[in-house]
């Protein structure tokens, strides 16, 4: 409890006001994922091994791009900063001990960029959303990974359509659709990992729930799919685990 009150303080200055209000989301995840480490750790190694089997025969290895990197459990960034010569990290909020960790380990190539890559704002505004068109912009662009990020934007988009009444369902799919599509046009490689399941199972196996988390969106063709047992027995409920699939696909 202390050691989060202290990451959130810390992180608080570092980020702007616009996206304060994520830095609870942040230092939550980042308790969990302490706690659930060894039912995730599976996850976590397919997640990287997937952005690396993504780079290995890249021939230029200039800038690599990934969004949605948060703690940095599921991303090999260790290799990526190694392998490129400039690695910028995408999210609402990069966390205190994140920075701390970057500057601990030397990876003085990497940056870390605060944004919101929803297209939420430009969707509800009756605009053309074009969360990823900046990337365009990014000089010598050799690789994008968006790392478990897809299904946290339609959670975001979701509550924030919901307290407004207004419907989520296609609105959310749109903007999933918005994501997958804008990686797959970029003029690069990328690789999308992504959870696009949800599953609420009890301890005889049995399914109670389960829902999609890409509303309807179709998830792109995919080279490999595992399940991430994000809420562990015990975690939220003695008798009840949350399991999500999650997909890896490569593109470019
Ligand atoms: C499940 S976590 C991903 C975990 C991360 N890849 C890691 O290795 O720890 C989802 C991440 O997406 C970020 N996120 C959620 N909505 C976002 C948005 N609209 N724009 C940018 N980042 C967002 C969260 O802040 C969080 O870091």
């Amino acid at each position: 409890m202390i050691l989060e009150a202290l990451n959130y303080l810390a992180t608080w200055p570092l980020t702007t006001a616009d996206h304060r209000s994520s830095i609870r989301y942040s230092v939550n995840l980042w308790s969990r994922a302490s706690r659930c480490a060894k039912d995730w750790a599976a996850h976590e190694d397919n997640s990287k091994r997937a952005m690396l089997s993504a780079i290995a025969d890249l021939k230029q290895t200039r800038t690599a791009v990934v969004l949605g990197s948060g703690l940095l459990r599921d991303v090999p960034i260790v290799e990526l900063a190694k392998t490129f010569d400039t690695v910028v990290l995408v999210d609402l909020v990069h966390l205190a001990s994140v920075r701390a960790w970057l500057r601990i380990k030397g990876l003085h190539n990497v940056r870390s960029i605060e944004r919101d890559l929803s297209g939420f704002d430009a969707l509800i505004a009756g605009r053309e959303a074009q969360p990823l068109d900046f990337l365009r912009q990014v000089p010598y662009l050799d690789f994008v990974a968006s790392a478990n990020l897809l299904s946290q934007i339609g959670r975001g988009a979701k509550r924030r359509l919901e307290a407004s009444g207004q419907p989520a369902m296609e609105p959310v799919a749109q903007l999933a659709r918005t994501h997958i599509d804008g990686l797959q046009n970029l003029p690069c490689r990328t690789c999308l990992i992504t959870d696009i399941a949800y599953g609420l199972i009890d301890r005889t196996g049995q399914q109670h729930e389960s829902f999609d988390l890409l509303y309807g969106a179709e998830p792109p063709m995919h080279s490999a799919q595992w399940d991430w047992p994000v809420v562990p027995l015990g975690e939220e409920s003695p008798d009840y685990r949350i399991v999500h699939t999650v997909i890896a696909a490569i593109h470019g």
